[in-house]
């Protein structure tokens, strides 16, 4: 597995209050949990649940208000902005608005990737090195992009630019992806494209996958294991034939919208 490096991730005590001037708002709540290297995750839960909340305090996007995300042997939630932007190179984060710089190339957009290896000056200038023009031609052949290499990200399809930014996000070499709700604009068989191909990276490179997801059978048929947020606590956590129907009707508090 080589340059895929992963790292056991232990999440201890985790809240985050969110207080504005409305007050304050408890979006997590005190969530233990441990990920294994070469895990695939899906995390459920109604929408506002917390799920965005957890994973972006897994790539130190956010702070938490207490406990602790412990990565191999480095508790993230400490670390200086610094260190905080060094590990981040190493997590790959995929969004549901794709997130990339549209009036630029493909190819251009997937070596974003390799800035995190690039001294600042280098990649300020975009001057990057032979490896990364491998390392980022290899994800597009790999997503079936390699025609598109020159095309502007804006003259692409939804799920085109999806598998831009998976590229781009494999470019990175992660020890861990996140995705948040990465099919969500795109139609059922894009959706199951993009969740064969997080799969598939798993399976092979041994990457860490933890992916927020609202569709259950996409969540189910994908997934090693499903945890479930409900408003802000871990209500569910196993694997997806060990999920019940009862269980799925209160994670998503059916019975209390009928009544
Ligand atoms: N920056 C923020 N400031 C205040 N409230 C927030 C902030 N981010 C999220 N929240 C609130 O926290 C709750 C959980 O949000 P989120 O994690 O986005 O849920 P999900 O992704 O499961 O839909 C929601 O009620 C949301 O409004
Ligand atoms: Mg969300």
């Amino acid at each position: 597995m080589g340059k895929y490096r992963t790292a056991m991730i232990e999440v201890r005590n985790l809240s985050q209050t969110f207080v504005s001037p409305k007050g304050s708002f408890r979006a997590l709540e005190d969530v233990n949990l441990s990920i294994p290297d070469h895990d695939f995750i899906a995390i459920i839960g109604r929408s506002g649940a917390g799920k965005s909340t957890f994973l972006r305090t897994l790539n130190g996007l956010l702070i938490p208000s207490e406990g602790s995300v412990v990565v191999g042997a480095t508790d993230i939630t400490q670390l200086s902005k610094r260190a905080l932007q060094k590990y981040r190179c190493k997590v790959g984060f995929i969004f549901q608005q794709f997130n990339l710089v549209n009036r630029l190339s493909v190819l251009d957009n997937v070596l974003h990737g390799r800035l995190g290896y690039l001294p600042t000056w280098r990649g300020l200038l975009g001057l990057y090195t032979e490896h990364d023009y491998e390392v980022a031609r290899a994800q597009l052949a790999r997503l079936d992009l390699s025609t598109k290499e020159n095309a502007r990200v804006d003259s692409l399809s939804g799920g085109q630019m999806q598998r831009v930014a998976i590229a781009r996000a494999m470019a990175q070499e992660p020890a861990l992806i996140l995705a948040d709700e990465p099919a969500a604009n795109l139609d059922p068989v894009l959706s199951e494209e993009v969740m064969r191909t997080l799969r598939g990276f798993n399976a092979e490179q041994g990457v860490t996958v933890v992916i927020n997801i609202h569709a259950l059978d996409l969540a189910l048929e994908y997934a090693k294991r499903i945890i479930a947020f409900k408003r802000g606590r871990l209500v569910f956590d196993g694997r997806p034939a060990e999920l019940s129907d009862a269980l799925v009707d209160d994670i998503y508090e059916r019975k209390e919208m009928l009544a």
